[in-house]
């Protein structure tokens, strides 16, 4: 569709391999709205964002894109795009209104037509059973600080599973359970606004119990083929010089940052001395939750979009002084405000790959957010500093393949402008812009560069 850099991004596609997925990903509470239809109850995001100075503005989901009576639309802009795959994720309150007990269809009739739109247009589809959305009657028994709700997370699963399962390529139990756990009960930027960082460590063994609880669940249901999985987010941590109490402070950083979900996943315990690090106290694990949290996946999904750049300070400990992180002057930043690091990605890759053993590792996120200037009756949206933001980003993900990271698959957050969870709908990470007065979705010139992208990648095979 454009004619930029053709050489370039020719040379780059050809660098996958043939089968690799391009796709794009959103989450239900940032673009679906219908917010009180169908018989959806309310999530923890509804309430926060009604609660005074939670959300900027106010803002809330009630309407959002207004993806679930344009889901037609969206499919079709999404097979426009050349797509290979599309990560959505799946409202828990849609299906369980109170969370637990009685299954409301309608609200599996949703993702069902969804599911049955996408397969149409050849687009794999790729669900998230949480991305955040928490009925808000589990929240009132505690949420992620009682254990229960990793139980009923289980059950949630397996009722989307069975009704789903013979049409989904990939399952993602959670969606960074670490902003969950931290941002939602340790510092209460996000719902349901706790600020406990005593919460967050339980909460966050809650959160990792589930997902081993659903695994199971899941992969008794759906057929061999489908792969399931889960995703962190990772924010490598690099040392800002050599002293020793910079090297410390950058294992600890990392610790808490990538490891703290990610080692009881992977390698069945948490990292060493991490609670008392934290200057906390560890969470109440029983007997046998590792065990279960351990539970081999078939990929990991890798949520990336910075870095920090650690500067050692002192002997408070960590959680009263996280993040220890320092500006970086010749660096370029997104709007959020994020440093943009591309080699952060492959570093990260490749790690999960040496150090970890992971066998098959997707890039389920990865995007930024900048000021767009469109007005009314504008045809374009040119937003050049995304595609450089994209492309150099894909070619992080050429350099970790070629290094041997065993990468399938990379989705473009987000396919469109949404909500921004605390920010609300001011910062925009689509590739399509949305015009919030009509709801009227143009694609930018990066939705244009990337769908020449994927089309290239799949031409030179
Ligand atoms: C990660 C989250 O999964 C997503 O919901 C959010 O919009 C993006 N990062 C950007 O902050």
């Amino acid at each position: 569709m454009t004619d930029k850099q053709p050489i370039n991004d020719s040379v780059l596609a050809s660098s996958f391999p043939a089968d690799f997925i391009w796709g794009s990903a959103t989450a239900s509470y940032q673009i679906e709205g219908a917010a009180h239809e169908d018989g959806r109850g309310p999530s923890i995001w509804d309430t926060f964002a009604a609660t005074p100075g939670k959300v900027y503005m106010g803002h809330n989901g009630d309407v959002a894109d207004d993806h679930y009576h344009r889901v037609e639309e969206d499919v079709e802009l999404m097979s426009r795009l050349g797509l290979d795959a599309y990560r959505f994720s799946v409202a828990w309150p849609r299906i369980l209104p109170t969370g637990r007990g009685t299954v409301n269809t309608r609200g599996l009739d949703f993702y069902d037509r969804l599911v049955d739109a996408l397969l149409t247009k050849g687009i794999k589809p790729c669900a998230t059973l949480y991305h955040w959305d928490l009925p808000q009657p589990l929240e009132d028994k505690g949420g992620w600080r009682n254990r229960e709700t990793a139980y009923a997370f289980a059950d949630y699963a397996e009722i989307v599973a069975r009704r789903l399962g013979d049409r989904i390529a990939g399952w993602i139990t959670l969606n960074e359970p670490w902003c969950s756990a931290y941002l939602g009960y340790g510092i209460g930027m996000h719902a349901p606004g706790v600020q406990d960082r005593q919460a967050a460590m339980d909460a966050g063994h809650h959160l990792l119990l589930a997902h081993g609880l659903a695994m199971p669940r899941i992969r008794a249901i759906v057929p061999q083929t489908a792969e399931v999985g889960i995703t962190l987010n990772f924010t490598p941590a690099y040392p800002s010089d050599n002293r020793p109490e910079t090297l410390r402070d950058t294992a600890l950083l990392d610790a808490f940052s990538n490891r703290w979900f990610l080692d009881p996943i992977v390698r069945g315990h948490y990292p060493e001395g991490y609670f008392a690090s934290m200057g906390l106290n560890e969470p109440p694990i029983q007997e046998g939750d590792l065990a279960i949290i351990s539970t081999p996946i078939d990929f990991m999904g890798i949520n990336y979009y910075s870095r920090n750049l650690v500067k050692g300070v002192s002997e408070v400990p960590l959680a009263d002084r996280v993040p220890l992180v320092t500006p970086v002057p010749e660096a370029s930043y997104t709007d959020m405000p994020w440093e943009i690091y591309p080699q952060g990605l492959s570093d990260h890759l490749l790690r999960l790959y040496r150090e970890y053993g992971i066998q098959k590792l997707y890039v389920t996120e990865n995007g930024a957010a900048f000021k767009e200037s469109w007005k009314p009756g504008d045809e374009h949206v040119h937003d050049p500093r995304r595609v450089e933001y994209l492309r150099q980003h894909v070619q992080a993900l050429a350099v970790a393949i070629e290094q041997g990271a065993p990468l399938k698959g990379y989705f473009v957050w987000s396919l469109m402008d949404n909500y921004e969870w605390a920010e609300g709908y001011t910062k925009r990470f689509g590739i399509v812009y949305v015009d919030y007065e009509t709801l009227q979705r143009i694609p930018k010139d990066s939705a244009l560069w990337y769908a020449d992208f994927i089309a290239a990648a799949h031409q030179v095979h």
